[in-house]
């Protein structure tokens, strides 16, 4: 112990001993190896945190995404989305949140040659996907055809070689609208289209997913850049659950393909992805205006969760909510107007004035609109996931790519409070049972 201890330190006592500890405070956090020092005795284990889901503990140190969810703020590598969303494109934010800064005119056009001609996958791909069941989900599809181009390409394993790493991103990010898109296709048991790469990464997505019979599928430009603007919200939103998968895998050192795939599961799961698929449930039960103030009456009285609302971080405005809503009109310029549109807005509008919303700072999430759009799209809800995994694969490999080269980082090895029993005497089974 210190006598005058530094301002940026934390003094606690250790009430069991009256011993006290100085611990330094850097980043407004604490080390929590720091607290391993303060233990009862020599031979008893130090002082840990318990913290389920990591509510309070930050797991690494980032440079890709900047929340700030009181305000309302979110930023890649220090871009507002809203800027991003209005005037890039998804090539090029994958592009930044890969490398950490805009690309130059060349930095670019190289960038989307090199996605544009790795978009083909080994002709073995397709075989085997096309051994899953007639209505295998395609998210699971997605997470096993990732999961094994680890084989394709065995040099994945050496991570520590940049170039090497740069040719796996290059390659995840140009395949997973291929896998997408086939995974989509199975299910309609319609013929696997192959990438056209005449197109851009967004209008080739769409073609792989709804071309027919004619030579050429080219989608009304106003749904690619409406996608786009959606693959560019999605892209990364720092230490969620698939990213946390994602390093949590990457951290044993396995190859990308792996940890993606990690992700991919993570994703799938109805607490991280499958939001916009309820809020389309909800909007259908609803059925009517006329209907909506029984609903926020149910919603007040605990019956029923306004699905679309609400945030475990954001306590303001979702700032990809308010383009999603945007995008949503463009959409429906084109494929014409979503009855349910029409109740979402009066929805939005009777909850943001209502005092039980206003007090909680409850607020359309991304989720809110979302939904809306892809059904406009036709696709059905299993896809939903699948287009959220596409758009967030440049943030996953932009924090894969951070983790590996992060001197700080272990592999990921929580610890636990163990509550089992101890020293028990085991007894043969043939004793047991005798
Ligand atoms: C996202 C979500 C899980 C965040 O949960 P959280 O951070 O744990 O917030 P809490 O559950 O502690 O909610 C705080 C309060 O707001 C209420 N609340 C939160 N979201 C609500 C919603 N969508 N509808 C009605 N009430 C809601 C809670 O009941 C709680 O009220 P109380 O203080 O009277 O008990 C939650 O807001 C939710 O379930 N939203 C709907 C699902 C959704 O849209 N998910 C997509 C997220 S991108």
């Amino acid at each position: 112990m210190t006598d005058v201890a530094a301002k940026d330190s934390l003094t606690v006592t250790d009430n069991r001993t009256g011993q006290q500890y100085d611990i330094a405070i850097t980043d407004n956090t604490i080390a929590a190896k720091d607290l391993g020092q303060i233990r009862l005795t020599d031979e008893e284990p130090g002082l840990a945190t318990y913290d389920p889901g990591f509510v309070n503990t930050a797991s690494c140190r980032s440079a890709v995404t900047f929340i700030d969810g009181d305000k309302g703020i979110l930023e890649y590598r220090g871009y507002p989305i809203e800027q991003l969303a209005e005037k890039s494109n998804f090539l090029e934010v994958a592009y930044l949140l890969i490398h950490g800064a805009l690309p130059s005119k060349e930095e670019y056009d190289a960038w989307v040659h090199e996605i544009t001609y790795h978009t083909f996958v080994h002709e073995n791909v397709k075989n085997f996907m096309h051994g899953f069941r007639y209505d295998a989900h395609p998210m699971g599809m997605l997470m096993a055809s990732v999961g094994a181009l680890s084989t394709f390409y065995p040099d994945a394993r050496n991570i520590s070689d940049a170039d090497n790493r740069h040719m796996q991103i290059v390659r995840m990010i140009a395949k997973m609208p291929t896998l997408g898109a086939w995974s989509f296709r199975h299910a309609q048991g319609k013929p696997y289209i192959y990438p056209d790469n005449d197109l851009g990464y967004t209008a080739n997505f769409l073609s792989m997913l709804f071309k027919m019979s004619e030579q050429k599928f080219e989608a009304d430009p106003r749904l690619v850049k409406a996608l786009d603007v959606l693959f560019i919200l999605h892209a990364d939103h720092e230490q969620n659950c698939s990213t946390n998968a994602v390093r949590s895998v990457g951290s044993s050192q396995v190859d990308p393909y792996s940890a993606v795939s990690a992700g991919v599961g993570a994703l799938f799961g109805p607490l991280h992805g499958g939001a916009n698929e309820a809020v389309l449930r909800m909007l259908k039960r609803i059925g009517s205006k006329e209907n909506i103030p029984a609903f926020i009456d149910g919603v007040k009285d605990g019956n029923e969760r306004l699905m679309g609302f609400g945030h475990r971080v954001y306590k303001n405005y979702d700032p990809r909510a308010k383009i999603i809503k945007k995008s949503a009109e463009d959409v429906f310029e084109v494929t014409g107007t979503n009855p349910l549109l029409d109740i979402a807005l009066e929805l939005e509008k009777i909850a943001l004035e209502d005092e039980y919303f206003v007090k909680r700072k409850l607020y359309p999430n991304v989720d809110f609109y979302s939904g809306l759009i892809y059904e406009a799209f036709q696709f059905p809800p299993e896809m939903f996931t699948v287009l959220f995994a596409i758009g967030r694969t440049p943030g996953w490999l932009a924090q894969w790519a951070e983790l590996v080269q992060d001197k700080d980082q272990k592999i990921a090895r929580p610890k636990q409070i163990y509550t089992g029993d101890r020293q028990l005497t085991f007894t043969a089974a043939s004793e047991r049972w005798g």
